[in-house]
């Protein structure tokens, strides 16, 4: 069935263009802290193993609704590995020897880049009719402000 909400093709075109590079980023930065939770060594361990699994579940938990947002505007969600890595703007953690330091800068990094592209996915998005996807990345940014807060306090 259609979905009638008001809102043009070509404006779900963009907001749900922008879901599925969030949708995107968010499965590589999940797999990348769920890594780093696994393969954590030092003497801060368990400290990072916990800290890096509150982060991965809630990124679970943001996935699933930005997916589900999607299919709010009658979009079919991707769903598939291959989509996501080809449509996001990060990159997967490869190498094996990284120490927990280094973990935290780059999931630091991961979260600044999609703050930054949200940032900018916002405003595109204020010229659409698409107001609550403007609400729903507005609160996806804050969350991703949230978690670099609390990996950056790490690191000073
Ligand atoms: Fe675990």
């Amino acid at each position: 069935m259609k979905t009638n909400i008001g809102i043009s093709e070509k404006d779900v075109k963009i907001t749900s263009g922008i879901l599925a590079t969030l949708l995107a980023d968010q499965h590589v930065l999940y797999v990348k802290t769920r890594n780093y939770h696994w393969n954590v060594e030092g003497e801060n361990f368990i400290q990072h193993h916990e800290f890096f699994e509150k982060q991965y579940t809630q990124l679970a938990e943001m996935i699933d609704e930005v997916a589900e947002r999607m299919r709010y505007l009658g979009v079919k969600a991707p769903g598939t590995m291959a989509e996501f890595i080809d449509a996001s703007q990060l990159v997967e953690a490869k190498d094996k020897k990284v120490n927990a330091k280094d973990m935290l800068s780059n999931l630091l990094a991961d979260h600044e880049t999609i703050i930054k592209a949200l940032r900018s996915d916002i405003e595109k998005c204020d010229e659409t009719s698409d107001a609550g996807t403007v609400d729903f990345l507005t609160a996806n940014m804050q969350a991703h402000e949230k978690m670099a807060w609390m990996l950056r306090a790490h690191l000073m």
